[in-house]
């Protein structure tokens, strides 16, 4: 009998105390496995119509900022070490401008025309290629009337101010480069000095410019929609490693309806879809 007891006790106690100590060890591990997240901050703010400047990060700490860079993936903002001029003409809707491909800084489109054509809100202070305005006009109309309001904050950016809207951000961010190259574009490698792209807002915002359109009613329309007119986003979310650029949920570029729905059919982002034409 003595026997018998030696050998069950010890299995005995090990079921009584062995829950306790699991659920002990699952406790701990659920608290080292929380993940504090920063959500990006960014300043909304109106832009005035007599400055070019857009796309205001905020006023973050300059830890964060660096943080989340690079939390997000490999130095996706940094510019390749050979950088050459557009394979196409500007004037082409299709050519390919990114952090490789630059724009001649004597390049400046020659059909310039007031926004307020197209009959955009605020489009008296800005400018865009006539090419587009037909396109523009059709898509501001059908937002209407599915009722959605939308506004213009930025379009058509000389090379000159471009240098003025690089240099801008530098002097904010304490010439912090690495920063400033994850949402504005150097001289000569704007969208905005092709004519053909433009930043929406819209009155749900108080036309400001910023990361919060995204989940406007015009952010998403625009989305899904934007494609059928011509435009496409730019910069998506998650394609950072492919752009270059953190994600503008309010920068379009036109490119045509034909190339538009080309690309939308192959699934393809506006960069990617270029690449094919370009490279
Ligand atoms: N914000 C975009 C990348 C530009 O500066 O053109
Ligand atoms: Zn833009």
């Amino acid at each position: 009998m003595k026997w018998k007891i030696l050998i069950y006790m010890p299995l005995l106690l090990l079921t009584f105390f062995l829950p306790f100590k699991t659920a002990d060890y699952m406790i701990n591990k659920d608290t080292t496995k929380k993940e504090v997240t920063k959500e990006k901050e960014w300043v909304e703010k109106s832009i005035v119509d007599t400055t070019d400047i857009e796309e205001i990060p905020i006023t973050e700490t300059e830890s964060t900022q660096k943080e989340e860079v690079v939390t997000e993936s490999s130095n996706w903002w940094e510019y390749p070490d050979e950088i050459f001029e557009t394979t196409r003409s500007g004037d082409d809707l299709l050519v390919l401008v990114n952090k490789q491909y630059k724009l001649p800084s004597t390049y400046a489109p020659k059909d310039l025309v007031l926004a307020s054509t197209s009959g955009i809100r605020r489009g008296e202070n800005y400018s865009l290629r006539k090419v587009i305005i037909e396109d523009l006009k059709k898509m501001i109309n059908d937002s209407k009337d599915n009722g959605i309001d939308l506004s213009i904050v930025s379009a058509y950016r000389s090379y000159q101010t471009q240098v003025d809207t690089y240099n801008y951000w530098l002097n904010k961010n304490n010439n912090d480069v690495e920063y400033v190259d994850t949402f504005s574009a150097r001289p000569g490698h704007s969208q905005h000095q092709l004519g053909t792209t433009l930043d929406f807002s819209t009155n749900e915002i108080g036309d400001a410019l910023g990361d919060s359109f995204a989940n406007t009613k015009a952010g998403k329309w625009l989305a899904e929609n934007a494609y059928k007119y011509g435009f496409m986003m730019s910069y998506p979310k998650g394609y950072e490693s492919i752009t270059g650029y953190k994600f503008e949920s309010w920068h379009y570029r036109y490119i045509g309806v034909f190339n538009a729905t080309e690309a939308f059919n192959q699934a393809k982002t506006l960069e990617l879809y270029l690449r094919g034409y370009n490279l």
